[in-house]
């Protein structure tokens, strides 16, 4: 029997409704609407959808959005700038910056500078580390909606053999370490694989839990799946022949209990969270 698709898109419809409900509570109890500033720079057509999505989202829901389209040769410094007035800004409660960015400004440099109370990525290295010791406000957006997929399907995370493949800071190392923690909704045993790993398959057919954000499309194939894993794509991959995730869909299909799609998966989670860590934020600052 072929798997059961877990729809993000559906999760996340049911979420952003939700999300309508709390922000009209926040603006008639304290008189607060929720800001989240989003900065972009240069013209990389991908970062330009996303932010364009997110700015779609945000008004959706009722949440301020505030956007910040810069030129690809923006200082670093004003960039920096610019920034340090954001956190200082009463009505911005979450800022984001796009990453990537261009090569002469430096990321971290970048990232450092955001106020952790407002670093609705969850990129600041102070909720990096509050993450990974279990404290934290901000889970970083695209983990937390891998996280939300795995608990409204109904599966079992505790306990369960969960492989990730890809170590990256935005998605790898941390859905590895939300999964770990002492709490509801993770308590797994993860193996986190990566470019250098020996004999991948060996791990990953070992997964109940597949998670996959390798960055290259089709990267895992049926004969690497255990048959009735739940299989998570992470993947956003631009053919010619359309969208494709990092996992063999037709295929691992076959396979796997349950699969997300690309598009329709974990994408529209992406978003969904970074509007539910800037209602936190901006709840956050009530207390
Ligand atoms: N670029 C790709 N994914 C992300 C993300 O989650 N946040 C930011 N700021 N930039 C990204």
């Amino acid at each position: 029997m072929p798997a059961e698709i877990i729809s993000g898109k559906q999760v996340a419809e049911e979420m952003r409704e939700e999300f309508k409900e709390e922000i009209e509570k926040l603006k008639k109890e304290h008189g607060i609407t929720p800001g989240l500033a989003v900065v972009l720079v240069g013209e990389d057509p991908a970062s330009q959808v996303y932010v364009k999505n997110k700015k779609i989202a945000c008004e959706k829901v009722g949440i301020n959005s505030i956007e910040h389209r810069l030129p690809a040769d923006y200082p670093e410094d004003k960039l920096i700038e610019l920034i340090e007035s954001l956190n200082k800004d009463d009505k911005v409660h979450g800022i984001l910056v796009q990453l990537p960015l261009p090569k002469h400004i430096s990321e971290v440099k970048v990232l450092y500078t955001i106020l952790p109370e407002k670093d609705v990525d969850g990129f600041h290295p102070v909720n990096v580390g509050k993450l990974m010791i279990g404290e934290a406000d901000f889970l970083p957006c695209t983990p937390a909606g891998i996280q939300q997929l795995l608990i409204r399907s109904g599966t079992k995370i505790e306990g369960a053999e969960v492989v990730v493949v890809g170590r990256s800071n935005i998605v790898g190392k941390p859905i590895a370490n939300i999964l770990l923690q002492k709490s509801d909704g993770a308590n797994a045993t993860v193996t986190i694989c990566h470019t250098r790993t020996k004999d991948m398959p060996s791990h990953t057919k070992r997964a109940d839990i597949l998670i996959v954000a390798a960055g290259k499309p089709k990267a895992v194939t049926a004969n690497m799946v255990k048959k009735g894993a739940v299989v998570i794509d992470v993947g956003v991959n631009r053919l010619e022949s359309g969208l494709c995730g990092d996992v063999d869909f037709e295929a691992v299909k076959e396979v796997a209990a349950k699969i997300t799609p690309v598009p329709g998966g974990v994408g529209p989670m992406t978003i969904t969270m970074l509007l539910k860590n800037t209602i936190k934020a901006a709840k956050l600052r009530i207390n």
